[in-house]
This record gives C-alpha cells, sequence and structure tokens, in this order.
C-alpha cells in the first residue's frame, strides 16, 4: 500500500490536463494497467454495465474532435477512452441473473438479489442516469490509477453523445458514450489548484 505522502502528491498531480503532448505515447502497459483499474472499479449490484472503447487511430480521432466541441486532447493525447454505459444489458433478465449467480450463493438468495434488483430498477427515474453514475465510478479508478503512474488524463463531457455514438457505430439502444477520458502526458504545468477550503465542504457530527 501507498503511504499518504505518495497519495497526496498523486491528488495534486492529477487535473484535468488540456494540451496533452502528442508526441508522447503511453506504454502498453501502463495503458492496460488504467484499463484495470476500470475494469475492478465497483458498481451499483456489481452490474457493470460498461464497457471501455480505446480509440489510438489518429483518423479516428480527427473525426470525434469536432463533435466533442473541438477540445484538442481528443486529438492530442496518447489513448482515447470512451466509457459506454450499457444500458440494455442491465435491464435485460439473461444479463443480470448471470451477474448475481456467478457469486455462488445459494439458489434461495441468488432469487431474493435478483427480486430485490428488479424492484430497484423498476423504480429508477432513468437507467441510463444511472448506468451513467457507475460509469463515471470506473473513469475516477482510471483518473486516480494514471496519476499514480504520472500519466494524465482529463474527463470530457463536453460532446454530442448522439454524433459520437453514429461515428463509433454503437446501437444506442444498447450501450451509448457516457464520459471520454484521453490519457497522455502533458505538455505544460497546470495552473494552481483550486478548491473549497475543507472545513467548507466537510461537516463531523
Ligand atoms: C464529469 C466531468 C466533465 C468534464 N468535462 C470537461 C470537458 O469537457 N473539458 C475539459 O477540459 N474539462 C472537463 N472537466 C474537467 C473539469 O473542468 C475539472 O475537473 C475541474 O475544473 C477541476 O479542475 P482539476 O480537475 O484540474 O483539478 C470535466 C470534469 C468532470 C468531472
Amino acid at each position: 500500500m501507498c503511504d499518504r505522502e505518495t497519495l497526496t502528491r498523486s491528488l495534486y498531480f492529477r487535473h484535468a490536463c488540456k494540451r496533452f503532448d502528442p508526441e508522447r505515447k503511453l506504454p502498453e502497459a501502463d495503458l492496460r494497467f488504467i484499463l484495470e483499474a476500470a475494469r475492478l472499479a465497483p458498481s451499483a449490484f456489481g452490474m457493470e454495465a460498461w464497457r471501455f472503447l480505446v480509440i489510438r487511430d489518429p483518423e479516428l480521432k480527427a473525426t470525434l474532435r469536432p463533435v466533442c466541441w473541438d477540445q484538442p486532447q481528443i486529438t492530442e493525447c496518447s489513448d482515447l477512452v470512451v466509457i459506454l454505459g450499457q444500458i440494455a444489458s442491465v435491464a435485460d433478465p439473461e444479463y443480470y441473473s448471470a451477474m448475481f449467480r456467478r457469486r455462488g450463493l445459494s439458489e434461495e438468495a441468488t432469487r431474493a438479489y435478483i427480486r430485490r434488483y428488479e424492484e430497484y430498477i423498476g423504480k429508477l427515474h432513468s437507467i441510463q442516469g444511472w448506468v451513467a453514475k457507475q460509469c463515471y465510478i470506473a473513469a475516477d479508478h482510471m483518473m486516480v490509477y494514471a496519476s499514480l503512474i504520472g500519466v494524465d488524463s482529463c474527463p470530457i463531457e463536453g460532446f454530442e453523445p448522439r454524433k459520437v455514438d453514429k461515428i463509433l457505430g454503437l446501437d444506442r439502444k444498447k450501450e451509448r458514450s457516457v464520459l471520454l477520458l484521453p490519457l497522455g502526458y502533458r505538455l505544460q504545468e497546470p495552473r494552481e489548484k483550486k478548491r473549497r477550503p475543507f472545513e467548507e465542504v466537510v461537516t463531523f457530527l
């Protein structure tokens, strides 16, 4: 495990990187480490309703950039991770039953889980919103673990999901882009971190 000092340094190292050095590519092992952090992220009911597309092709990045508010990170990063929320699978009994069955619990306990799950998702306002929340957790896992190995990132919500999904050839009934996460190395040092004071955002009761 890491000591607090190392982890604090990493908290300050991580920032929303605006300009990546287009010449620097991520080593394959580092990219895989970051994606593994996403795969191991927690998700509600353990549904893992996500998929990660890793875009490296410069032409595809260039096609995506105009529908991503023309943000330079899209084309300048080493690897562009597109986090997809799998909206269909969470409502598919075959999928979610298998996700509960893999736990190896008794039949009775498994059925109870499934019942509770069905009741829960039946009451959800928006399945898409719920799935997106899980994807953001996976995104944060990637950002945190990337920073621990000196890799920069930038969460990007500034894009047109329908257009991105069309370019990527996604079936929007099944899965949709939720967040983009360019990875790479900073071109310049970030500005000083601005945050509200600890006492203002934390209350001990
Ligand atoms: C969900 C989400 C969406 C964001 N979308 C963008 C974006 O489209 N473009 C961008 O440059 N930064 C984006 N940001 C980065 C934030 O602006 C940034 O995290 C915030 O200003 C704090 O700065 P820091 O991360 O450098 O500490 C996004 C952050 C989050 C969490």
